[in-house]
């Protein structure tokens, strides 16, 4: 719909846009000092001058939208959109999200210091969490180049059963890794749960209980320097990249010492112990990965924390990722985390990114409550399913090899899932 501008040079339309475009949109056109009908001007005619067959954006949702357009701009448009065979919205939502690609964030640029932080976390046991930390942490460190190529080759051999549980089609996830960039970077890998399951797996020495470690760094009670405690993967696909900072059983006492130094020393707080103790090293580090224990108390409050989003950085950078089961038991866990992460914003002020949720050990044999406990994991308004892993052979063995998964089998179906949860993590 169209209607003369006050000053006779534009007409106004009336659309409709999902909001999460709308919303990126007004960002990045005050970001660059843009009028947002300039850029949506721009949008749509860059759009018309290039045709891109499969190309598709989710649009279910959209909201009512309205800009000004120069005369006859809209017209032209909605000739555009029929000769394509697309709706209105859809041409719409297509130009949009190619603005948005064409002009990036200003930000995106703006070199950091500081690392990605990725906390993978829910207090049910067995989840993955600790399969999930290794594998990521172990795609962001590979050998730069490689986990390109190994993923192309992946997504054009994916069967359509893997297409329906990512609820993706071959396109939007070869769309999902065109700019896929991990591998090659300093990864720090913190085994924070006590279970020390993590340094075990990876044929790690824990520390012992009464030496420092990063219980003792978060608890102010260490002496030493952090860095002294890491230990390298001495494998070649990592080239000394990939670090560990060893586990402790010492962690089982953590949520009570926290609450005793905070009740014993004014100034001391909780939810940022977990930060004060890892800063020292995090210059060291592109991308820091903690694999969280099965709890929900004040330590996880502060591994909570140390992922929130932090002031100038890019959103779905950081934040929290949470390995699932397609099981009902799962989605109550679900429900409590959710509930904790919200207090601990609501509380303290801040954002913590939802990076997405994997469904791990994914059995179809178990017929309707295998899927349609996965049709809920696809429901959820704030996450994304980034992955859906079977119950993998190569995964066990791995673990019983005492080697990075990465290192073992780096072209496994196991491996290139990982590396797809990577690409789309915070996206
Ligand atoms: N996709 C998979 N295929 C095969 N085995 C898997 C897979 N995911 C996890 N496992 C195995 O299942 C077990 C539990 O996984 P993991 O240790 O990652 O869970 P967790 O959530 O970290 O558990 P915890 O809460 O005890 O820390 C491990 O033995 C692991 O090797
Ligand atoms: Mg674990």
């Amino acid at each position: 719909m169209a209607s003369p501008y006050p000053d006779g040079d534009r007409e106004k339309v009336a659309s409709k846009l999902p909001s999460a475009l709308q919303q990126q949109l007004k960002v990045r056109a005050a970001e660059l000092a843009l009028d947002i009908q300039e850029a949506v001007e721009a949008a749509i005619t860059d759009w018309r001058a290039v045709e891109r067959p499969g190309f598709e954006v989710e649009t279910a949702g959209a909201k009512s939208f309205s800009t000004w357009l120069p005369p006859g701009l809209y017209e032209d448009f909605k000739t555009t959109c029929t000769d394509r065979g697309v709706s209105y919205t859809q041409g719409l939502a297509q130009s949009i999200r190619d603005w948005l690609d064409a002009h990036p964030s200003p930000q995106d640029g703006v070199p950091t210091t500081e690392p990605e932080r990725k906390i993978v976390c829910n207090q049910k046991g067995g989840v993955g969490k600790t399969t999930i930390s290794a594998g990521i942490a172990e795609v962001e460190a590979e050998t730069p180049g490689v986990g390109a190529k190994c993923l192309r080759d992946f997504i054009d051999d994916i069967t359509s059963t893997e297409l329906e549980r990512l609820a993706r089609t071959r396109d939007q996830l070869l769309d999902l890794v065109s700019g896929y960039s991990a591998g090659g970077r300093r990864v720090l890998l913190v085994d924070y749960d006590p279970q020390l399951h993590l340094s075990k797996q990876l044929g790690i020495d824990p520390i012992p209980v009464g030496e420092e470690s990063l219980v003792s760094h978060m608890t102010g009670e260490a002496h030493g320097d952090i860095r002294d405690l890491i230990v390298t993967i001495d494998e070649p696909r990592f080239s000394g990249r990939l670090h560990v900072l060893p586990g402790t059983r010492a962690g089982f006492l953590l949520d009570s010492k926290l609450a005793l130094t905070a009740a014993q020393s004014r100034g001391f707080q909780k939810e940022t112990a977990l930060e004060r103790a890892l800063h020292p090293l995090e210059a060291d580090y592109d991308v820091i990965v903690i694999d969280s224990p099965p709890s929900l108390g004040l330590s996880m409050d502060a591994g909570l924390y140390y992922a929130r989003r932090r002031p100038n950085e890019k959103p779905g950078r950081s934040g929290v990722l949470i390995p699932v089961q397609s099981e009902d038991s799962s989605a109550d866990a679900y429900d409590m985390l959710d509930s904790q992460i919200q207090d601990l914003e609501d509380d303290l002020h801040l954002h913590i990114d939802r990076l997405g949720i994997v469904v791990n050990l994914f059995d179809s044999r178990r017929g309707y409550i295998a899927t349609s406990s996965l049709e809920e994991w696809h429901a959820l308004d704030d996450e994304t399913v980034i992955g859906v892993l079977d119950d993998l052979k190569e995964q066990r063995e791995t673990v019983r090899l005492k080697r990075p998964l990465l290192a073992y089998v780096p072209e496994s179906k196991q491996a290139n899932l990982m590396r797809l949860i990577v690409a789309g993590a915070g996206k």
